[in-house]
């Protein structure tokens, strides 16, 4: 399903969207996390598919890479830890302290009380509690019940207590608030909601140091079109308004990809505002399974977001094999369930000629796609794709160095 976004405009960069995500702030906090050693220090891959932009009919076809972002497996590396850093700058306004500083836990000794909490649905649960830990105060994940056993231990892992909770992913959020007013804990959440705004948005903000990237690895190449996928709508709000202060009305268009079962952003394009799912807003593509649009995210993506779209959790299956298995002499790729959703919902409108032409695609699109996780559940992964990351990650590797020769 694909529906057309009215309200997008193409023109400069709003000066009142300026206001919750720039440039300039994407900028400061991607050079704060240079500091960090889970991010890695070089850019993540910006790798080309002339197989598949063959095979689907488009000139090209380029996907950011973003299992190589961090140990920690996905693009979530980027929010969580400046969310938390601007919370304490901001709440400890007199200690002149150092973003550097405090993020290779030189401040630890002021943080001994400090606690801070989240639900998740794995990737940013995990990427809190190592920014927690690097940093050096306490923290705490609340998890639905459909989060599995295998992202638990990876949260855990990095020293967070773990909070199991019966209920679904709304639920957990509710939990999370509750615990922190009563033990005086600060909750550093993903997705906005009434009267908490400035943590969220401190996330999004994180997000753009991959459109920064992409902007420096593109050079003058221009793509047509990029496809985001969403969940609360954080990580689209974060490129797309990085994308578009950049580029002003020559902006890209921006096509949103979701699971059906959790539609909210598909929801809030037919009802002109922030919306819940319709579904089950359960779905194999766990990071995407969210039931209610950020306001704050929404703001931004109603203004740019060009087409959104639902995707079956088959279709984002295939992707994942399509793009482990290197396709038609791809470099092979390790994509996880909500990594693969971009090239997912390419396949479907490509294969649906009136779809690819509501959409704009043809045989001269150039497109980008974020793969926004590698295999952040191992087991998942391999049942899903018949083969292990491990297995994918060597044979890419072995294509590569026999490119190289
Ligand atoms: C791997 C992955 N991709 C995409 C998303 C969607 O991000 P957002 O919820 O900010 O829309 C998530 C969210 O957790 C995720 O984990």
């Amino acid at each position: 399903m694909l529906t057309a976004n009215s309200r997008a405009l193409r023109a400069l960069y709003p000066d009142a969207l300026k206001r919750i995500l720039n440039v300039a702030s994407g900028d400061e906090s991607r050079a704060w996390l240079s500091h960090w050693d889970a991010i890695s220090a070089q850019p993540t891959p910006l790798v080309e598919l002339p197989g598949a932009a063959a095979r689907l009919g488009v000139a090209s076809v380029s996907v950011k890479d973003e299992s190589f972002r961090s140990p920690l497996g996905s693009f979530k590396a980027l929010g969580a830890p400046i969310a938390l850093m601007r919370l304490i700058l901001r709440l400890w306004p007199d200690h002149a302290i150092d973003p550097q500083a405090l993020i290779q836990g030189r401040h630890r000794n002021l943080l001994t009380h400090f606690t801070v909490i989240s639900a998740t649905d794995g990737n940013h649960g995990k990427a809190l509690a190592a920014a927690a830990q690097s940093i050096g105060c306490a923290c705490v994940i609340v998890l639905h019940a459909n989060v599995s056993v295998e992202r638990e231990e990876a949260i855990a892992a990095y020293g967070a207590r773990i909070v199991r909770i019966a209920g679904n992913y709304d639920e957990s959020v509710e939990h999370a608030a509750q615990l922190a007013r009563d033990n005086g804990w600060h909750v550093v959440s993903d997705t906005s909601y009434e009267g908490y705004e400035t943590i969220p948005r401190d996330v999004m903000q994180g997000y753009g140091a991959i459109a920064a990237e992409i902007i420096e690895q593109a050079g003058e190449f221009a793509y047509t079109h990029v496809f985001l996928q969403g969940g609360v709508g954080g990580l689209a709000a974060g490129i797309a308004s990085y994308l578009w202060e950049i580029h002003g009305e020559k902006r890209p268009r921006f096509i949103v990809v979701e699971p059906g079962q959790a539609d909210c952003l598909y929801q809030s394009a037919l009802a002109g505002r922030a919306a819940k799912a319709s579904g089950s807003v359960d779905s194999v593509m766990a990071g995407l399974a969210c039931g209610e649009t950020s306001p704050l995210a929404w703001q931004i993506l109603e203004a740019c977001v060009d087409h959104f779209m639902l995707i079956e959790d088959d279709d984002a299956v295939t992707a994942m094999r399509t793009l482990a298995a290197g396709e038609d002499d791809d470099l092979p790729l390790v994509s996880g369930e909500s990594g693969a959703a971009g090239l997912a919902g390419l396949a479907v409108l490509m294969n649906d000629a009136e779809l690819a032409r509501a959409a704009g695609l043809n045989a001269q699109s150039r497109v980008l796609l974020i793969s926004t996780e590698g295999a952040t559940a191992p087991g998942v992964y391999a049942e899903l794709v018949g083969e292990s990351a491990q297995a994918v990650a060597k044979r890419r590797d072995e294509r590569l160095a026999a490119l190289a020769q």
